[in-house]
């Protein structure tokens, strides 16, 4: 699949741009080793060997899209996570399951480049919104995506247990 933001996108007011080229795509089993140092990045520690097993676990693609920003040096900077999951209280809407930027690349345009082709994918499903939730401790990040055009819709508290 290609997406119209696999074109290069900077932000222009970055003094540090130089306007190379990010291209996004599919994530492919041999990424899992730098996916696992992004989720390390994220706050959730993982091994390559545990990221490749998600990596076969996270299917059909027809509902589950995992996304790769590349650099031009082909070292994967960023991976998005997003899926459409029928549900009976909405229509059909996709969510943004994780995002993450490596924290040498970020304020670039990479995570704004993941996220418009997430959209453009939820889009291709037939989506008309895309949510995401993020913990309140993500400042910046509520601030990136309310800039791309996100709403602060509802705040909740999440609950789990050991099973
Ligand atoms: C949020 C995130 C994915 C954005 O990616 P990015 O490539 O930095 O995004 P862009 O360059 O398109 O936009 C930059 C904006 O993102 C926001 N941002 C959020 N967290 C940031 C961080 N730790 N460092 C820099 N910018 C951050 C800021 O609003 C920033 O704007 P600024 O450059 O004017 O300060 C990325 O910063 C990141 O991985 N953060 C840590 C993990 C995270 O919070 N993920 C979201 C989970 S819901």
């Amino acid at each position: 699949m290609r997406y119209p933001a696999m074109a290069t996108k900077q932000k222009r007011t970055h003094p540090a741009i130089k306007h190379a080229a990010v291209k996004i795509r599919r994530a492919k089993s041999s990424d899992a080793a730098r996916i696992a140092v992004l989720c390390g990045q994220l706050g959730y520690p993982a091994k390559p060997a545990e990221i490749t097993q998600r990596l076969r676990r996270i299917k059909p693609p027809s509902q589950h899209a995992v996304l790769v920003a590349e650099s031009p040096e082909r070292r994967v900077i960023g991976w998005l996570h997003v899926s459409v999951s029928p549900l009976i209280e909405v229509e059909l809407r996709a969510e943004v399951n994780g995002l993450v930027v490596a924290d040498d690349e970020r304020s670039r345009g990479t995570g704004a480049l993941l996220l418009r082709a997430a959209e453009h994918w939820a889009r291709s499903r037939g989506c008309k919104s895309m949510s995401v939730r993020s913990n309140v401790i993500r400042e910046r990040a509520h601030q990136f995506y309310l800039r791309h055009g996100n709403e602060h819709y509802k705040t909740q508290k999440a609950f789990r247990k050991s099973i």
